[in-house]
């Protein structure tokens, strides 16, 4: 993980923090586009074309299908060229609104990117439970999420 201010940014002395997420039905989504307005910039989903480049903070999320994240978000994340992105720190959206995020922070943790300990997660609304979610209170707490990575990663 980063150790502090200097080590996360780049020569200009600006952290550069991106945000990626896969969603079959918004969920996933609208907890990234809070994120991404924490960090001040748009989120990406990874199904439409966009570049990342230099990343010093990348916010990874999914919905969760079968108990684990899509095979998408996988692949996406296995075919980053190494050294680009520094640190991550991972959320999700499920029915259950419990954390299935292991094998994301494997691999990111495999491609040598140091992963933030602690995660979003979220439940979304289903057929009789969690009516409205994820709501303005999630929305809230994921921006709250993206305020203490930041602060932690900008030491
Ligand atoms: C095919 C399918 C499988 C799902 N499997 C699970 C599951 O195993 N556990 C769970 O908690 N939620 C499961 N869900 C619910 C999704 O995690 C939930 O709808 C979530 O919002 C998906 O993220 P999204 O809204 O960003 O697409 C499943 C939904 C679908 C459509």
């Amino acid at each position: 993980m980063c150790r502090g201010m200097i080590e996360c940014r780049n020569k200009l002395g600006i952290m550069i923090s991106n945000v990626v997420y896969l969603s079959r039905k918004g969920g996933a989504q609208r907890i990234a586009d809070a994120i991404a307005a924490e960090c001040g910039t748009e989120a990406h989903n990874i199904a439409e074309r966009h570049v990342l480049g230099q990343t010093d903070l990348l916010f990874v999320g999914t919905g969760i299908y079968g108990h684990q994240p899509e095979q998408e978000i996988l692949n996406y994340l296995d075919n980053l060229p190494l050294n680009t992105i520094r640190g991550a720190a991972v959320f999700s959206v499920s029915k259950d609104g419990r954390d299935h995020t292991e094998l994301v922070i494997n691999l990111l943790r495999h491609k040598g990117i140091a992963v933030y300990p602690k995660h979003f997660f979220c439940p979304k609304q289903s057929l009789f439970r969690n009516h409205g979610r994820p709501n303005s209170v999630d929305v809230m707490n994921a921006r709250a999420f993206a305020r203490e990575v930041l602060n932690a990663y900008q030491g």
